[in-house]
């Protein structure tokens, strides 16, 4: 933890409340996806699958990234994000926009878009303008504080733009670009820059850190951090210069490079080269998310030869698969790390006090593993065949995933001292 300041970290409720939030939207999406069925599936633009995306993308992933970012920033950055209590009605502002987004989808509803756009405006402005002002002054120039500010920017844009998107389902002109470039930019900066930008540069300092696995190479991570922004820059200048969708995948190759194959090839062999060989379903999580990183590289062919089920392929690959997969990883360490530090480490030496191993069990994340992997296999050959069967077995299974971390994570978040 050299480096790390531990002293500037928040309140547990604060990154705790985010976390528990982000398995609900993945039963919310389960329950979805059993309700739509193969229906859902005719076209990337219907109601249920836009739902969905953004139950994974903002209800799931983004969750677990915002409560990640006020915990991380401090102690990574060593600047305190000003105001962070609020953080409290950010998130409450959070879900009530996911929500109603999730419902404008499904309705149709103009003035849902409405709602959903200024609630998850709101809380995004309450969210990235503090964490901005702690960024800015950060004084560490690491290549994880450097990832994380190109991937605040990209969360500024992806919202920017997402906001202009639900505006136009409310009736508002859209700038005049390409409108299938102009989605595919939004798809492509947020899952590659903001999620995968953020993968990376949280990565860099907690693998090494947690599993004691080698620090990665200097040539792995300051060059991924400029390719990464390079795509940050190349994609907005192409959708404004009214560029293709062809050209929006042309600028999304450098960070794709990085995200979906240099950076899981190059922590998959920090992971097995490291000094304590025993592998727990911590990092289990991780190398299985690390391999779903390659398939949805290998699959951006499939979704330009195969529309919609390819792009439905990739999007599955890479929401639930490979960001889903290393996430839940993250979390099932991070966790009990969080209520091990706040809870148990000032009684060190006291009195007995549990590992973190035993605040979060093996025995309860390997049933959690095994559902999140069966998951992502079963929902893939669901979307490839169509068939309504398989389709319900998966969203079983995520509802089951999503319920098999939330218990886990409650469990572990309520342990307190005894007495
Ligand atoms: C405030 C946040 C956001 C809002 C309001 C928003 C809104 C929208 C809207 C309205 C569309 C549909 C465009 C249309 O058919 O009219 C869309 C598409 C999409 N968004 Fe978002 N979005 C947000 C954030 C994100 C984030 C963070 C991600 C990824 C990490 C994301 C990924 C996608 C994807 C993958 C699509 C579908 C593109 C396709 O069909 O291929 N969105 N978004």
């Amino acid at each position: 933890m050299e480096g790390l300041r531990t002293d500037q970290a928040p309140p547990l409720a604060i990154p705790g409340a985010f976390f528990l939030t982000a398995p609900m939207a993945l039963v919310a999406a389960g329950v979805l996806a059993l309700v739509a069925g193969p229906d859902g599936l005719s076209t990337r633009w219907s109601p249920p699958i836009l739902a969905i995306t953004h139950l994974f993308t903002l209800g799931y992933l983004g969750s677990i990234m915002l409560g990640a970012m006020y915990q991380v920033v401090p102690v990574v950055a060593g600047v305190p994000v000003p105001g962070a209590r609020a953080a409290h009605a950010v998130l409450a502002g959070w879900i009530g926009g996911v929500t109603a987004l999730v419902a404008a989808f499904l309705t149709g509803d103009p003035h849902g878009f409405v709602v959903a756009a200024a609630l998850l405006a709101a809380a995004a402005l309450g969210f990235a303008l503090p964490v901005a002002v702690a960024l800015a002054h950060a004084p560490s120039r690491t290549p994880p504080v450097l990832g994380m500010k190109v991937a605040m920017i990209a969360f500024a844009l992806v919202v920017t733009v997402g906001l202009a998107l639900a505006g136009r389902r409310a009736g508002l002109p859209l700038p005049a670009v390409d409108f299938l470039a102009l989605v595919d930019g939004h798809a492509a900066v947020g899952t590659l820059v903001w999620v995968g930008g953020l993968l990376s540069a949280v990565s860099w300092q907690v693998v090494p850190m947690f599993y004691l696995a080698p620090a990665p190479p200097t040539w792995s991570t300051r060059p991924a951090v400029v390719l990464i922004a390079t795509t940050l820059a190349a994609i907005p200048g192409v959708v404004l210069l009214g560029g293709s969708p062809l050209a929006v995948a042309v600028a999304a190759v450098p960070a794709l490079g990085v995200v979906w194959v240099v950076h899981p090839a190059v922590t998959i062999r920090a992971i097995v080269g490291r000094k304590r060989k025993r592998a727990d379903y911590s990092l289990r999580f991780w190398l299985a998310g690390l391999a779903f990183a390659g398939l949805a590289a290998g699959l951006v062919p499939v979704a330009w030869a195969w529309e919609p089920r390819g792009v439905l392929l990739l999007g599955w690959t890479a929401a639930f698969g490979w960001a889903g997969l290393v996430t839940h990883g993250m979390l099932s360490r991070i966790v009990p790390f969080l209520v091990w530090f706040h809870r148990f480490s000032p009684l060190v030496g006291r009195v007995r006090v549990p590992s973190m191993r035993e605040l979060l069990p093996e025995s309860r994340l390997g049933p959690a593993l095994a559902l999140h992997g069966a998951t992502v296999v079963v929902g893939l050959l669901g979307i490839a065949t169509g068939i309504a069967g398989i389709l319900g077995v998966a969203a079983v299974l995520l509802i089951a995933t999503g319920v098999a971390l939330e218990v886990n994570l409650a469990r572990t978040l309520l342990r307190r001292p005894a007495g």
